[in-house]
């Protein structure tokens, strides 16, 4: 018997004449085609569904029957190296779909599997049973899905198996059995359970100077990306993708344009990691939901890779989620919403808006996974407010709900000055914590080397402000300095070009030395402009344009050649100086 019956379409929304109990939430398969859709509402006899497919030629009087399971995914050793839908639904790299249907089998592929337990052990919920080795070196665990325990009752010997080929049958406290498999599905809208959240403690370290070194992220933490039409967003999430330094990328492309998504999906599985050297498509899985493909399923992706990233957090390991952008997933939420008639709110988003960034950021996190290892993860959300306008409700609620804050500034951008990451607009709560991973890197100095930079950097901007009045010569040279001083922190630390072979990846180390440099080079100049030395004489020493450029020429393999110029710079002021004394002299 049909479950309900079409009466009403709007775009991606319908309602149906219901003639069973549908359950909120659950999955439901719309019309001849069958086309995935999700029931949000429920009124009488009424159920109102958002369809994840493009709707043209359904009709009123179309069937429709619920599945009676929640939307959920299938989450198995093969999901990295892949790209997908916003469904997991897997496509090639033309963006294209391999196969529709919503079955989500995997095909023919096997992975080596041992099992780890052995008949008669009992199991908790979240438990590692056994581990799957893949081609690629890339070692993985089997889980119990998180809502299941028991005791093990029959288990695949060491071999070769399917994701969907059963390898565990685990008979539950009530008797009944269940069997696994390497892969299990899992609702994309509920948090995976964890035994604990965990404080931050290290960062996600991601080469990018301007925030490793002056707005780090913790790892499980989350940073929000606000950004105006062309500031660098999707570069500098692509950037982050390929150099920070978690075990697993999930990058979504929420509602981007198609030809920028395919030059990711080009682009990505020739690259190789800088870490391990292998290729860095092993370590990623890629969301795409361009700007093209219908609207509910671009809402249900940002859940979707959140949910791809718990099961990765949930083997112990360190996930980093990318998602390009949130605001586009927003308007996605903003016109199913206006299809229900629901009251907007501000800038017409419904009222519900925050909760739901709530729901995604809350589910990053440093944690301890239900088989007691440690796993985080970490969410970066890319924002696009209108008109660069960070007031908006989009950015605003972002902004509560996350601890870093890195704004792409468009004069910064036009000024083709990236990462275009504003320092005076950008914060991070979790600085204070992460002082311990730059004091066991060999930096003590660095929340003060930190505060410097930042100081100096305000101080600029307040006399540009006056400069702008009186004129740059008319400062005093005390002030002449400190605009100096500014300008090669920008010029020299906080530039990096992410197209430069060298530049594009800052290590620990080259960090330390790059602002142990600078530090220097402030008390050095400092002293000379107090003995009376001009700041244009200064600016005029050989080694500022060594200085300047030190990011771009000294490679990760050429580190001692800091040292060399650290020498060169002193050698270079101890000779300024001594002409000031016997020119008075
Ligand atoms: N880190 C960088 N290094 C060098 N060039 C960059 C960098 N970031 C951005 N650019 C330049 O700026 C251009 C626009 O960047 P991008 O597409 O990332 O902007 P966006 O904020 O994602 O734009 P949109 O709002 O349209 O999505 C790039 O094509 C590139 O030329
Ligand atoms: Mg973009």
């Amino acid at each position: 018997m049909t479950d309900a019956f079409i009466n009403w379409i709007s775009g991606p929304v319908l309602r149906a004449k219901a003639n069973k109990s549908f359950r909120i939430n659950e999955a439901v398969l719309v019309g001849e085609k069958k086309l995935l859709g999700e029931v949000i509402r429920l009124d009488h006899d009424e159920i109102v569904v958002q369809v994840y497919e493009d709707t043209t030629g359904l009709r009123p009087g179309d069937p429709l029957n619920g599945t009676r399971s929640e939307l959920s995914i299938r989450l198995g050793p093969g999901l990295l190296g892949n790209i997908y839908d916003g469904l997991l639904r897997p496509l090639d790299t033309q963006g294209r779909y391999v196969e529709t249907g919503f079955d989500q089998k995997r095909g023919d592929q096997t992975y080596p599997f041992t099992p780890s337990l052995k008949i008669g052990d009992s199991v908790k919920p979240g438990a590692v049973f056994g581990s799957v080795q893949r081609s690629d070196a890339r070692s993985q665990r089997a889980l119990v899905p998180p809502n299941l325990e028991g005791e093990i009752v029959e288990l695949a010997e060491t071999g070769c198996y399917t994701e969907d080929q059963v390898v565990c049958t685990i008979k539950r406290p009530d008797g009944e059995l269940h069997e696994i498999s390497l892969s299990h599905r899992w609702p994309v809208r509920k948090p995976r359970p964890v035994t604990t959240r965990l404080p931050v403690e290290g960062p996600l370290f991601t080469g990018q100077r301007i925030l490793d070194s002056i707005f780090p992220l913790g790892c499980g933490g989350r940073a929000a990306m606000p950004g105006g039409f062309g500031t660098g967003k999707t570069v500098l999430q692509e950037t982050l993708a390929k150099w920070c330094d978690a075990d697993v990328i999930i990058y979504v492309g929420c509602g981007e344009r198609g030809n920028e998504m395919a030059g990711v999906l080009h682009e990505f599985p020739g690259l190789e990691d800088p870490l391990t050297g292998r290729p860095l498509m092993e370590r990623t899985v890629i969301i795409a939901n361009t700007s093209n493909m219908p609207v509910a399923a671009r809402e249900a992706s940002i859940y979707t890779a959140v949910t791809v990233g718990e099961y990765f957090r949930d083997q112990g390991m360190r996930v980093a989620l990318m998602a390009d952008s949130t605001s586009r997933w927003a308007e996605a939420l903003r016109e199913v919403s206006g299809r229900l008639g629901e009251l907007p709110s501000e800038a017409g988003y419904p009222a519900y808006i925050s909760s739901r960034l709530a729901d995604f950021y809350e589910r990053a996190a440093h944690v301890k996974t239900l088989c007691g290892q440690e796993g985080s993860l970490s969410i970066i959300g890319a924002v696009s407010p209108p008109s660069a306008d960070f007031s908006e409700p989009v950015t605003t609620h972002t902004k509560r709900y996350t601890r870093c804050f890195w704004a792409l500034d468009a004069s910064r951008a036009q000024a083709r000055f990236y990462p275009a990451v504003h320092p005076l607009l950008s914060y991070s709560q979790d600085s204070d914590v992460l002082a311990d991973f730059w004091n066991q890197q060999g930096n003590p100095q660095w929340p003060k080397q930190r505060r410097r930079f930042l100081t100096l950097i305000e101080e600029q901007s307040r006399l540009e402000r006056m400069a702008r009045i009186v004129g740059k010569d008319a400062l005093p040279p005390r002030q002449q300095h400190i605009l100096l001083c500014a300008e090669l922190i920008n010029e020299a630390f906080l530039r990096q070009s992410a197209y430069s072979p060298i530049d594009r990846f800052c290590s620990p180390a080259k960090q330390i030395a790059m602002m142990r440099i600078i530090i220097n080079f402030i008390s050095l100049s400092e002293a000379a402009v107090n003995e009376g030395v001009s700041v244009e004489r200064i600016n005029d020493l050989p080694v500022m344009r060594r200085i300047r450029r030190m990011g771009e020429e000294i490679a990760e393999n050429q580190l001692d050649d800091f040292k060399e110029l650290m020498r060169n710079m002193e050698a270079e002021f101890t000779h300024l100086s001594e002409g000031v004394i016997s020119n008075a002299s």
